[in-house]
């Protein structure tokens, strides 16, 4: 029984043993061999996936991909893209990464955002190329279903030209701009004696609330209110989604920015019904009525979805645009006290000669200084810090050995000063 217990003992601890170092040589297998092939591989997925196949062609051609790095599988390097942009909030510092890594010469880098391989042009001579050679990059969105599939932004040809000429005339034309710059003028005016009032503001805040508040009363005659407050907040949800990775699970922005979007369709679905059962004496005459007015060739008017799909987008577009370019102005102007003293000077000298009336669309053209501040404004600030074009065929920019095949091109024109680089330093072939 003795000699059988202990035989048992050594073969029990043999095994033990024999067991111990199988788990430990499979442990060590994992961390030296296993993990580090899984994270090479995800680390260069994309690379292998997306670019050697082009690498291949372009040996034969004789040019060359931009240089970078095309991220991991699903995300590319959206992950990094949001850091710079949502965590540190420096978004130049995105492209400065890329500029130390691959060099300042190229202004241009492969990567993979938003669902999609892309370039990244950030060289003003590269943009300007690009949007101006409307045969070979194509307006096109990475995702369109938070701004609707019938959207400006979503659809092409005739239907977009007549879209955007309709757009361009409403809020554009010297006759738009007169009707604006009266509307806008008494909700701007209390706006700002409340701050004046309140002391201590949040610029971004106000800013945001005066904007949604003539958009709201521009685009649909809707009046300040609870339901105007609720589509502020519905409209910032939907406008944090438009350039989110198109996954739609809850708890991601582009999920809660299509719930969004059901929401406001409904309110619009009702504003909608109410203009079409109008009588003829309670007529609005806005962007809204605008859009259900138009006609094609043909003669056919928008459909119902269609006039949804493009009052949205256009209240987005027009929302986010204007209330970060007025909250920009703010900061600058707090920045630069001797600009706004020269700003006050001009602007209180239009309005001595007014008498207590309000200024014209005309007395805004004449503002020399305040327009400047507006443009300077807009360049310091760039409100859209980027924009999409997809390449509709391989493209070689100025005889360079460069090669674009990639399915999407996203331009991102952050600051252009800072960017500017002498374009004779773009690698020649
Ligand atoms: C500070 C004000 C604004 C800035 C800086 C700005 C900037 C831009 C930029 C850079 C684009 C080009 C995007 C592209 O080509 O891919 C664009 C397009 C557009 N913007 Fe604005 N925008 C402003 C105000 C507005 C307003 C008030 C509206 C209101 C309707 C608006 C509606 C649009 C629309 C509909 C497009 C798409 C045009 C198209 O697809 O042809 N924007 N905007």
């Amino acid at each position: 029984m003795q000699i059988n217990l202990s035989k048992l003992d050594s073969t029990t601890i043999l095994g033990g043993i024999l067991g111990m170092e199988t788990t430990m040589g499979m442990w060590l297998a994992l961390v030296f061999g296993i993990l580090p092939l899984l994270g090479w591989l995800l680390w260069w997925w994309n690379e292998l996936w997306y670019v050697l196949p082009l690498q291949k062609q372009c040996c034969a051609t004789g040019t060359k991909l931009p240089p970078g790095h095309m991220g991991i599988p699903l995300f590319g390097e959206l992950l990094t893209f949001l850091w710079y942009f949502k965590v540190v909030r420096r978004p130049d510092d995105f492209i400065n990464s890329k500029r130390r890594k691959y060099g300042d010469g190229v202004g241009m880098y492969r990567t993979h955002l938003f669902g999609s391989p892309s370039i990244i042009a950030c060289f003003p001579a590269i943009n300007k190329f690009v949007l101006q050679s409307d045969d070979l990059f194509m307006l096109e969105w990475p995702t369109v279903e938070t701004m609707g599939t019938n959207s400006l932004v979503a659809v092409q040809g005739k239907s977009h030209a007549r879209l955007r000429s309709y757009v361009m005339n409403a809020i554009n034309r010297p006759d738009a701009l007169r009707r604006i710059a009266l509307l806008v003028q008494p909700g701007m005016t209390a706006a700002f004696r409340s701050w004046a009032q309140k002391g201590k503001v949040r610029g971004y805040d106000e800013a945001k609330k005066v904007t949604f508040e003539n958009i709201g009363k521009l685009f649909a005659s809707f009046e300040p209110g609870p339901l105007l407050d609720t589509m502020g907040q519905l409209f910032v949800g939907l406008i944090n989604g438009v350039r989110a990775n198109p996954i739609d699970i809850p708890g991601t922005a582009y999920h809660y920015a299509l719930q969004c979007r059901k929401k406001l369709e409904a309110i619009f679905r009702v504003e909608l019904e109410k203009k079409k059962n109008r009588n003829g004496i309670e007529t609005t005459n806005d962007l809204m009525d605008g859009l259900m007015k138009i006609k094609d060739d043909e003669g056919n008017k928008l459909r119902e979805e269609e006039v949804i799909d493009n009052i949205i987008s256009l209240v987005a577009a027009g929302y986010e645009s204007t209330s970060l370019a007025s909250t920009w102005a703010i900061y600058y102007l707090a920045k630069f006290p001797d600009v706004l003293k020269k700003l006050w000077e001009e602007n209180i000298a239009v309005s001595k000669n007014k008498k207590g009336d309000f200024i014209t669309s005309e007395d805004v053209s004449k503002l020399k200084y305040t327009n400047k501040v507006v443009e300077e404004t807009i360049r310091m600030a760039n409100v859209a810090a980027f924009f999409f074009r997809t390449a509709t065929k391989d493209v070689e920019y100025q005889g360079l050995r460069l090669r674009l095949r990639l399915q999407f091109l996203a331009l991102i024109s952050f600051m252009l000063s800072a960017m500017l680089v002498a374009v004779n330093r773009i690698l020649r072939p």
